[in-house]
């Protein structure tokens, strides 16, 4: 089976084409915002007019080497309204054209099966931390259960926000993470975990503060430091209660090493075994799109038109997980 994947949630429209073993062909186009932040209206611009160009170039490659397509997977949310709406647009016509099913696929749960798929993990807790999402999740009774996640900004938008605030610049993380290298001493910030949930937003306020009067190095040390604590305590106990033997790191934030490092430590304490994919398929790309497209549409489920509609809150633990068990 040869699937055809369209990603457009955020900052990327990516697609790509894969069959049950590889990647076949990705092509991708990055909005980068003028300054600032991402403007929904203008990324979903971005995305109508590289949209030709880019389904182009993998549809062409696609037919210099005789490659015939068997359903058209997009993402169906959550993301920004606008982008989806671009993505969805395309996903149908492709589909409509091509006459092959349509499957409309959750983001995030593409994340995890694209992180399985490339790492080898089968049944893991999933500790998926992006720059719109920190959860951390178990497949259990068929869904993606959420056993923890923040209760208001996510960590890679909390790193983000800090290193705007002292002048570092879009994106943040990389640019963190190198200066914590530096880092002499660690400064106490708020560690705040709530049952299993988390809050990140008191953390960016505390190290932008902290920016004001200590060494940057030492404040992106300290935060990183925190929030990776955090984030391990949850997985930990997330992997006792779901009773799960692996532990799955994606997302955009997972390039980050020491939180990989972390996870590691903990995972080797517990007798379990620590995964994480390549990196380019951390963050956003089509061919987590296509591959869990694929898998769905194995499956026997595909998304009629009419069900189509995107929607920009899509949970992961809204979707029955038909083709593996927990
Ligand atoms: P989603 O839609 O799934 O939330 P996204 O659009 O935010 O994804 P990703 O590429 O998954 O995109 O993640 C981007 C985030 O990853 C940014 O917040 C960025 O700062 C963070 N990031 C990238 N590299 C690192 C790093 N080395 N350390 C920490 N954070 C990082
Ligand atoms: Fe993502």
């Amino acid at each position: 089976m040869i699937i055809f994947g369209l990603e457009g949630t955020a900052w990327n429209l990516s697609a790509a084409l894969v069959d049950e073993k590889n990647v076949l062909f990705e092509k991708m186009a990055t909005y980068v915002p003028a300054k600032g932040g991402i403007h929904p209206r203008e990324a979903s611009q971005h995305h109508a007019e590289h949209m030709a160009r880019v389904v182009g170039e993998v549809l062409q490659e696609a037919k210099d080497k005789g490659l015939k397509t068997d359903g058209i997977a997009f993402s169906q949310g959550p993301g920004l309204g606008p982008c989806l709406r671009t993505v969805a647009t395309a996903a149908r016509v492709l589909s409509r054209k091509m006459n092959v099913p349509l499957v409309g696929v959750n983001h995030c749960v593409a994340h995890i099966e694209v992180g399985k798929w490339r790492s080898g993990a089968t049944d893991p807790a999933v500790i998926y931390v992006s720059g719109a999402n920190s959860q951390v999740l178990a497949l259990r009774r068929g869904r993606y259960r959420i056993f923890g996640e923040t209760l208001d900004i996510s960590i890679g938008n909390a790193i983000d926000k800090f290193a705007r605030s002292v002048g570092l610049g879009h994106p943040g993380g990389p640019k963190v993470e190198a200066l914590a290298k530096e880092a002499k001493d660690y400064i106490s910030m708020p560690y705040t975990v709530k049952g299993m949930d988390l809050s990140f937003s008191g953390l960016s306020t505390a190290a932008t503060e902290a920016a004001k009067r200590y060494p940057l190095p030492d404040v992106c040390y300290s935060l990183q430091e925190t929030a990776f604590a955090m984030l391990v305590e949850v997985t930990e106990r997330a992997m006792a209660h779901a009773e799960k033997k692996e532990c799955l790191l994606v997302g955009g934030v997972g390039a980050n090493k020491r939180l990989g490092d972390m996870l590691t430590s903990m995972c080797q304490e517990r007798g379990a075994q620590f995964f994480l994919p390549e990196r380019k398929y951390m963050g956003d790309n089509g061919s987590m799109i296509a591959y869990t497209g694929l898998i769905m549409l194995k499956s026997g489920v595909s998304t009629p038109i009419a069900e189509s509609k995107v929607n920009p809150g899509y949970r992961p633990d809204e979707v029955d997980v038909t083709w593996a068990e927990g």
